[in-house]
């Protein structure tokens, strides 16, 4: 089962528009590699410029966060209707961040990756322990839990489009990246998990990305290990140069 690598940037909170367009104008033709797929999940601010941007190249565009419901009284949010609407592919869902500072629990993040389905989104599902988890050796329970949780009620043909980010907390923008060896630990565990939901056959199809201090000079170590299909970058994302070597180098 040959899955296509993808490397995703996640922008988080950066970028204005006009930033945002003039990046995109110097990795355009550059960070298109054959054979990966390469994704920018930028500020809902900056998606119109950059879906128009991207017309005509190999890069998709993605959001950072969905909310679950269509429409509603829900003050500053943004639907997957919305998103669609604007030819966004790609929503990242449940990251570290999510969670911590806004709430987000694994019914939630199900929630939302259930809606990205139903408006033709392709989830990026955001799963990892805290250092404390790590360090009491329930890494591979917490897994388990938060991709049980997000994978639940998913159908078998959702469930192999998912692209699943193993994202430790404790490797997030710190410079301290998990080893290449343990990265494909948990996450040939999580394909475990997704083969134990469903079958071999849906789990090997999975897209599962490392993230975590991602750099250009370390990123062809993951993507060497059997299971890991790609990378979800934060600050290494941010500059063009870096972004295309990211890309060059899976
Ligand atoms: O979603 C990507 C992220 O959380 C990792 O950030 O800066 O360590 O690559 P960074």
């Amino acid at each position: 089962m040959s899955r296509t690598p993808i490397i995703a940037g996640n922008w988080k909170m950066f970028k204005t528009v006009s930033e945002a367009t003039a990046f995109f104008a110097e990795v355009k033709g550059k960070a298109e590699v054959a054979g990966v797929e390469s994704v920018i999940c930028a500020p809902f601010t900056a998606l119109p410029a950059l879906v128009e941007a991207a017309k005509g190249t190999t890069i998709a565009i993605g959001a950072q966060n969905v909310h679950f419901e269509d429409n509603g009284a829900f003050t500053g949010e943004i639907s997957g209707l919305m998103l669609k609407e604007l030819g966004v592919k790609y929503v990242i869902i449940g990251h570290s961040e999510r969670r911590a500072y806004f709430g987000e629990t694994d019914e939630i993040v199900n929630k939302k990756t259930v809606a990205a389905f139903k408006h033709g989104l392709t989830p990026i599902v955001c799963v990892g322990e805290k250092l404390e988890e790590r360090e009491s050796g329930a890494t591979k329970e917490v897994c388990k839990v938060q991709t049980e949780g997000a994978f639940q009620g998913l159908s078998a043909e959702q469930a192999a489009e998912v692209v699943v980010a193993y994202e430790p907390i404790w490797a997030i923008g710190t410079g301290k990246s998990s080893t290449s060896e343990d990265a494909q630990d948990v996450i040939g565990y999580i394909r475990s998990v997704i083969a134990g939901l469903y079958d071999e056959a849906v789990a090997a199809k999975v897209r599962i990305q490392y993230g975590g201090s991602v750099k250009p000079n370390n990123v062809s170590e993951y993507l060497g290990q059997a299971d890991i299909d790609g990378a979800l970058v934060g600050g290494a994302s941010l500059e063009p140069a870096s972004y295309i070597a990211l890309i060059e180098g899976a």
